[in-house]
C-alpha cells in the first residue's frame, strides 16, 4: 500500500487538486489522505462541497489580510505532527501557492519526497507574478515528481537541469470539467440566474492577484467602468475575491453601475457554467487562462506577463497589461471588431484530454513499484 498525502489550501489548488483526490481514492493500492492547509476559508471550502471531498485534516491558518511569512510560518509549525504521524510515501502539492511552497518545504525537513502537480510553469521574472514564481521555482527545486501539464512546462524543467521524474500529463483543471460543466445547467448565484445570456454579451471579470494591488487594480477597474458606461448592452459579472485589499478597491470604482454586477465569490459550478456562457472573459487569474481557451473564449489577460504561453501562441489569449487606457481599447476593439473577436473565440485546449488525473496516478505507482 502506498500512502501519499495530498496538501492544499486555496481555491485554485482544491479546483484542480479535487478531480485527482477523486481517482486517487478510487485505487485500491493507495491511501490518499487530504490535509487543507485552510490558506483559503469561504473559497475553499465551496470548492471541497462541489467536489465532495472531504479533508482530513485542516490546519486552518487563515487570518484577515495575512502576510506571505505568517501564511509560511503557520504551516511549517502545524503540518510537522501530521506528516510526524502519518509517515506518507509522498507529499503532493500544487502549483505556485505559498501553501505548495510551505508544504513541500516541511515535506522536505521530514526526508519525505514531494510530488509537484502543474510543475515547471515560469514567467522568468520571480517578482512577476509574486510570490508565485518563486514558490514554483523553489517548490520544483524540492521535489523529487513532477507532473507538468505541457511539453514546455516540461522543457522549462529541463533547461533548469531537472531530467528525472518529469512526466507530462495535462493539467487536471480539464479533467475538472467532467464534473462541472452542463447543458443545462441552473445557476445558484441568483444574480447570475437572471441573466438572459442570448440577450447579452457577457464578460467574466475577476482579479486579485498581489502585484495588482493598487495602482494596477485600480488602472483595470477604470477601464471596466469605461467599457460599461459606454456599452449597454454588455454585462460585465465580477465575482469579488474575499481579500479586503481587493474589495476596497473594486467596489469604491464599480459599485453605482447597472450593468456591472458585482458580486460574491461563485463556487466553481457556476464558474465554470457562467465561462461557458460567457462573450469573453477580463482576468488576472492563472486558472481561467486555462479553462476559457477550452470554452472558445477570448481572454484578455490583466498582467504583464504569462506562465501559460500556450494559449497565447495559440491565438486565444492575449497579455494586455495593467495600463488603463490599453485594457479599454483591447476590450472595446473585441466588442466591436467581429473580425478580431471571431480570430480569438476558437475553442483551444494545450491543456490535456481531461486524462490527466490517471496519468498522474500511473506515473505514482510505477515511480512507487521501482
Ligand atoms: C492566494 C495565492 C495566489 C492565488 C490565490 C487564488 C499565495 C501567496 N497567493 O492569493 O497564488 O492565485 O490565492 O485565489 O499563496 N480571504 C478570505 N476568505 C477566503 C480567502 C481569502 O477572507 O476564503 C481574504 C483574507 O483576508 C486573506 C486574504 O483574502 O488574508 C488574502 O488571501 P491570501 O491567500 O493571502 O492571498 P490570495 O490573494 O488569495
Ligand atoms: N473561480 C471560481 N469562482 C470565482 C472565481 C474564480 O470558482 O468566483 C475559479 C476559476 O474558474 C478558476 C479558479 O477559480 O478555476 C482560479 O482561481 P483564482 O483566480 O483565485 O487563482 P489563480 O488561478 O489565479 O491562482
Amino acid at each position: 500500500m502506498v500512502k501519499i498525502i495530498t496538501v492544499f489550501g486555496t481555491r485554485p489548488e482544491a479546483i484542480k487538486m479535487c478531480p485527482l483526490v477523486l481517482k486517487l481514492k478510487e485505487q485500491t493500492e493507495i491511501e490518499c489522505v487530504v490535509c487543507l492547509t485552510g490558506q483559503h476559508k469561504e473559497m475553499l471550502y465551496q470548492v471541497m462541497a462541489a467536489f465532495g471531498v472531504k479533508e482530513d485534516y485542516n490546519l486552518e491558518i487563515m487570518k484577515d489580510r495575512q502576510t506571505l511569512t505568517t501564511i509560511t510560518t503557520s504551516i511549517l509549525e502545524k503540518i510537522e505532527p501530521i506528516l510526524k504521524k502519518e509517515k506518507p510515501d509522498i507529499v503532493l502539492v500544487h502549483g505556485d501557492t505559498t501553501t505548495s511552497y510551505a508544504a513541500a518545504l516541511a515535506a522536505f525537513y521530514q526526508q519525505i519526497p514531494v510530488g509537484h502537480v502543474e510543475a515547471g510553469l515560469r514567467t522568468g521574472d520571480i517578482y512577476s507574478p509574486f510570490p508565485e514564481e518563486m514558490n514554483r521555482l523553489l517548490t520544483d527545486r524540492i521535489s523529487t515528481y513532477y507532473y507538468a501539464p505541457t511539453k514546455m512546462n516540461a522543457d522549462n524543467l529541463l533547461r533548469e537541469g531537472i531530467t528525472d521524474n518529469v512526466f507530462v500529463t495535462g493539467n487536471t483543471v480539464i479533467d475538472a470539467f467532467q464534473y462541472t460543466v452542463k447543458d443545462d445547467y441552473a445557476f445558484t448565484d441568483v444574480a447570475l440566474d437572471s441573466i438572459n445570456y442570448r440577450l447579452h454579451k457577457v464578460i467574466a471579470v475577476t482579479a486579485h492577484r498581489r502585484e495588482n494591488l493598487g495602482q494596477p487594480l485600480t488602472n483595470i477597474c477604470q477601464a471596466i467602468k469605461r467599457l460599461a458606461t459606454e456599452y449597454l448592452d454588455c454585462i460585465f459579472v465580477y465575482p469579488v475575491h474575499l481579500n479586503p485589499a481587493v474589495r476596497e478597491t473594486v467596489f469604491d470604482i464599480l459599485s453605482e453601475i447597472d450593468n456591472v454586477k458585482l458580486i460574491d465569490p461563485i463556487d466553481v459550478l457556476d464558474m465554470h457554467n457562467l465561462l461557458a456562457r460567457s462573450y469573453m472573459v477580463m482576468t488576472d487569474s492563472g486558472g481561467l487562462q486555462e479553462e476559457a481557451p477550452h470554452f472558445g473564449k477570448p481572454v484578455l489577460v490583466l498582467r504583464t506577463e504569462t506562465e501559460r504561453p500556450e494559449a497565447v501562441e495559440a491565438g486565444t489569449v492575449k497579455v494586455v497589461g495593467v495600463d488603463e487606457e490599453t485594457i479599454y481599447s483591447e476590450g472595446k476593439a473585441l466588442l466591436e471588431d467581429k473580425d478580431k473577436y471571431e480570430q480569438m473565440a476558437k475553442a483551444v485546449n494545450p491543456y490535456g484530454d481531461g486524462h490527466a488525473s490517471e496519468k498522474i496516478i500511473e506515473s505514482l505507482i510505477r515511480s512507487c513499484r521501482y
